[in-house]
């Protein structure tokens, strides 16, 4: 086992709904049912709550005597508001579910609400953040949810770094409190990549911010045999190596943190590969000149906003050497239709390696979608947030407090 990954044996350690028994239990499941959505509110991607199929429906076909999903969505700030509300979600929650859900319009009416639900129903409680005690864990609110139920199940892996009165106080406050299958199903998926790795090990990091990353950086160091840096945290890494990055964002006051994780990865044996060409622009978003040059040569004024065709050859090297491969990052403004090449060939080059491959949720999960290789990933984490500070060897607070094996 590695050291500094101990926390994900504690996680490992977490009691499931298979371990209890579900037989006319009133059951709430805290699931992250928080999915994107365009302008008109449609859906753009349903992951999140397919993913939570499996722990609604072993809870129905256990028994259950009724489930009460509960989740947030956005960030409505403890307001009620429209544009938050989980009636955007329902239709098709029960298109996936195939039957009728009951919609809870509050938390007050909740409990007169859940008194009706009988022979396995399901409900969904309106967006939980509408309640302005719940990001601060509020334990009247914490109270409310756990009266609701005879099992408290978490299964939003995307919110499980999250300290609040959902994820957190609900779970204080019940007997029974286990995780839903999603859960178990992310933390075995990242202990296989962390606790037993097959060498050589490979993490790739990418985005726009090291300080972003710091953290996993300083613990991932002497974890991993191999480091990838690209994006535009590289730029300063670049920098701290005294190239001239012109206007590409550079975060000045971490470039000497950015030379002791180089001087770090050098004394642990880490190989650290940084972008050795970009691709560079005028403007990100209205682009009038797109240019590949080194790294070194980056023409004056011009942003880097992508890696360039040798980096993406000599990335794809190192990624076909790699037995565990772990990717939390884009490699460049891969939104934008000029920039997403070195982004999009990185995720076609791990689909093509003979790797156990995990991929960080968020921008990187969206990333490897848009690149046509979503099956081809060994498991696609749905936490961004959440992923990013697993890796950091945090206990997450929606971990901690559930029942254990041992
Ligand atoms: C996410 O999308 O990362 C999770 O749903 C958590 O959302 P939050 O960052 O608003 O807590």
């Amino acid at each position: 086992m590695i050291q500094g990954m101990a926390s994900i044996e504690v996680m490992k350690d977490v009691k499931s709904i298979k371990d209890i028994d579900l037989k006319d239990q009133r059951v709430l499941i805290r699931v992250d049912f928080n999915v994107p959505m365009d302008d008109d509110f449609n859906i753009t991607d349903d992951t999140r709550i397919k993913e939570a199929l499996p722990t609604i429906n072993t809870c129905i076909d256990h028994g259950a005597k009724s489930v009460i999903l509960v989740s947030h969505l956005g960030r409505p700030d403890g307001k009620r508001n429209p544009d938050f509300s989980l009636k955007h979600v329902l239709k098709r929650v029960e298109r996936l579910l195939d039957r009728d859900v009951v919609f809870i319009d509050s938390l007050d009416e909740a409990k007169e609400a859940s008194k009706d639900l009988c022979s396995s129903q399901v409900a969904l409680l309106e967006n939980i953040r509408y309640e302005s005690g719940e990001e601060s864990n509020d334990d009247e609110i914490a109270k409310k949810l756990s009266a609701l139920c005879d099992v408290y199940v978490n299964d939003a892996f995307g919110t499980s770094h999250r300290k609040h009165s959902s994820t957190y106080g609900a779970a204080v406050h019940s007997k029974v409190k286990v995780a839903g299958l999603l859960l178990k199903k992310e933390i075995d998926s990242f202990s296989k990549a962390l606790s037993n790795p097959q060498k050589p090990m490979l993490l790739i990091v990418g985005g726009a911010k090291v300080s972003s990353k710091l953290k996993l950086l300083k613990t991932i160091i002497g974890v991993v045999d191999r480091l990838i840096i690209g994006g535009a945290m590289s730029n300063t890494f670049l920098k701290a190596l005294g190239y001239d990055m012109q206007n590409s964002l550079v975060e000045d006051d971490l470039v000497s943190e950015a030379e002791q994780i180089m001087e770090a990865a050098k004394s642990e044996g880490v190989k650290l590969y940084l972008p050795v060409d970009v691709v560079c622009t005028d403007n990100i978003k209205h682009p009038k000149v797109v240019k590949i040059t080194t790294t070194q040569d980056i023409p004056e004024g011009l942003i880097a906003a992508d890696i360039g065709p040798a980096t993406t050859t000599l990335f794809r090297e190192v990624i076909k050497e790699s037995q565990t491969i772990i990717w939390n990052g884009p490699m460049g403004v891969y939104e934008s239709d000029k920039f997403t090449r070195g982004t999009f060939h990185l995720a076609h080059s791990i689909s093509d390696a003979y790797a156990y491959s995990v991929v960080g949720g968020g921008d990187t999960a969206d990333a490897v979608d848009r690149a046509g290789e979503k099956d081809n990933m060994s498991f696609i984490s749905t936490g961004g947030g959440a992923s990013l500070e697993l890796l950091e060897g945090k206990i997450l607070p929606a971990f901690e407090v559930l029942e254990r094996r041992k």
